[in-house]
């Protein structure tokens, strides 16, 4: 009997499904926070029950065997217990580490009592609901009981997805966020689809718990997971001294773990840096010092972790994931800095993306024989847009300037992108993780030296320091970037090569880099086509590439998402598959 695998991530924070088929091969990929138009989905659950319905009609065979596959191990059930317990007697208060069984209590160094009891209660939710949508679904629908589930341990999800969809056979694979199930830290080795723990650190010493509290000095939300802000801001300012002995005293690698100063220090250090916080009335800028000196810290911790990785591997592939490895300013210096040679970051490092890693376990649970393919995996594993609305918009959305142009909508959009309007671009499966990567996108000339105020003015509603992202054609990569790398997942900053910088000002952040998502034919053959149109009306061979959102939202999801962005901000024109759409 055929056997599908669902693939649950239930974290609180951007819970996600993933569908593999009997074949292992997925079938679908996507955070929730997509289908219900509400970012990061807190607190939701994966398998909403009307979407549950539609994706099992849509990707499998509805009398099949299903598997549910979760990201949290079983004994992380008791976590929420552990914390309630501590936060109701006053055991916890800001600037404290816990050291309580389970580990996992790390994020505590910031939060009030207050605020770890709403945590302890989002946690506890979300360890009872994942799966029974599901379960409902299949029996009232189909009268199908044949359910069944697994717990796998966080990092060995996190694991699963990175070396799974990377091109490589074997590796060395490390995993950094916030807290898996006994630690923040875990390593592993990859070999022909086996991923063997390595060392998994013990403890609630956690380099995204930092990250945390340094984006809460910073101004910035830990709740909406504006950790990136803080990277964006890293480029405009200066390492501080004083800054820089406190946060690089506070923690450091210990073998393939961390290690924190002892307790009375780190509180001394969290009094002194609460003096540098960035109060609500003071521009970002403000913070751009305590950002760029986190930037070296992290940067230095983690080259200390790959070093020994290397040593105790002799690994020449990296697969690093956690989400820490959303970080593409260290990205893209990984192959610099540490004696790796190669290196795969998925497009979905977050815990989002530990749906996938869920599904394939349990599909190689019962097949050990299991290999996945040896490919830079597609990130197209999401929804496409409904055919049927776009074509009732067409016949009876009564909307001017809509047109059809099967084959030739490539080369009008990029007509339309030379003479300096500012396109929505949607096409096929949305992308898997948080970055668009030219199926949801919002694109620009990236030669107006005012293009990027111009979008945040009028199209993304955003702070005017962050900088936008390049998609660049392959081949032209090592013409515009210095120690030019594939990135296919926009998942590595690199230096734009000086004599190019005028050329491309809209992409080049103030720091001369650019977060580069390299195209080739095979990995998107409309995008990739879309650029070379671009490149032969310009000879510019890239296009500034932002996700098709405003601030604050999710990418869109479906067609009336997309029209509603289009005719409520200065965007100029709208391509969904073969429609295009002016104002
Ligand atoms: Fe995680």
């Amino acid at each position: 009997m055929a056997r599908y695998c669902f693939g649950l991530a239930t974290t609180f924070h951007d819970p996600a499904l993933a569908i593999v088929g009997p074949d292992g091969e997925v079938r679908y990929a996507e955070a929730a926070e997509r289908y219900r138009q509400d970012k990061r989905a807190t607190n939701a659950e994966p398998d909403h029950i009307f979407r549950t319905a539609e994706l099992i009609e849509t990707y499998c065979e509805p009398d099949a065997e299903f598997v549910v596959g979760r990201t949290w191990g079983a004994g992380s059930a008791r976590l929420p217990a552990w914390m309630g317990l501590a936060s109701r007697f006053g055991l916890l208060e800001p600037g404290m580490i816990a050291r309580l069984p389970d580990g996992g209590v790390a994020k505590l160094l910031l939060f009030r009592p207050y605020q770890i009891h709403h945590l302890t209660l989002c946690v506890r939710s979300s360890h009872l609901k994942p799966g029974a949508n599901l379960a409902l679904t299949l029996r009232q629908t189909w009268g199908n009981r044949k359910l069944s589930f697994l717990d796998f341990d966080h990092h060995l999800t996190h694991a699963a997805t990175a070396c799974y969809t990377s091109p490589f056979s074997e590796a060395a694979c490390l995993v950094v966020d916030g807290i898996g199930d006994h630690g923040s830290v875990a390593a592993y080795t990859y070999r022909d689809g086996t991923v063997t723990p390595l060392a998994h650190h013990r403890g609630s010493e956690s380099l995204g718990a930092l990250y945390m509290l340094v984006t809460d000095l910073c101004g910035f939300s830990i709740f909406k997971g504006e950790e990136w802000k803080v990277m964006g801001l890293a480029a405009y300012g200066r390492r501080d001294a004083d800054l820089y002995r406190d946060l690089s005293s506070m923690v450091r690698a210990v073998g393939l773990g961390l290690c924190y100063a002892p307790m009375r220090r780190i509180r001394a250090i969290v009094r002194a840096l609460e003096t540098r916080r960035r109060g609500p009335d003071r521009s970002p800028l403000a913070a751009a010092d305590l950002a760029h000196t986190w930037q070296i810290v992290f940067s230095e911790v983690m080259d200390a972790l790959l070093a020994r990785l290397y040593v105790a591997t002799g690994a020449e592939n990296l697969v690093l994931s956690g989400g820490c490895a959303l970080n593409s300013s260290y990205g893209g210096q990984i192959l610099d800095r540490t004696p790796f040679k190669r290196l795969h970051i998925p497009s979905a490092p977050g815990d989002d993306g530990n749906a996938l890693g869920a599904a394939w376990l349990a599909h190689r649970h019962f097949h050990p024989e299991w290999r996945p393919r040896v490919q830079t995996h597609t990130p197209y594993l999401g929804s496409s847009m409904a055919g049927e609305t776009l074509e009732r918009l067409f016949r009876i959305g009564r909307v001017p300037r809509l047109r059809h142009l099967p084959g030739e909508v490539h080369r009008k959009a990029a007509e339309a992108l030379a003479s300096g309007a500012i396109v929505g671009w949607v096409q096929g499966r949305a992308e898997f993780g948080p970055r668009a990567l030219g199926n949801r996108s919002i694109l620009a000339d990236p030669r107006d030296p005012a293009m990027k105020d111009r979008i945040n003015a009028l199209v993304k509603f955003r702070e005017e320091y962050r900088p936008f992202a390049p998609a660049i054609l392959d081949r032209h990569g090592g013409e515009y970037f210095e120690n030019y790398q594939e990135s296919p997942y926009m998942e590595r900053t690199l230096r734009f090569r000086k004599e190019v910088v005028d050329r491309v000002p809209a992409v080049v952040h103030v720091d001369g880099t650019g977060r580069l998502q390299t195209v080739k034919r095979e990995w998107n053959e409309r995008f990739y086509e879309l650029i070379a149109a671009f490149h032969g009306l310009t000879g510019i061979p890239l296009v500034l590439n932002t996700s098709f959102n405003i601030m604050g939202k999710p990418i869109i999801h479906s067609v009336e998402d997309a029209l509603g962005l289009f005719y409520t901000t200065g965007m100029d024109v709208l391509v969904i598959e073969d429609y295009l759409l002016e104002k």
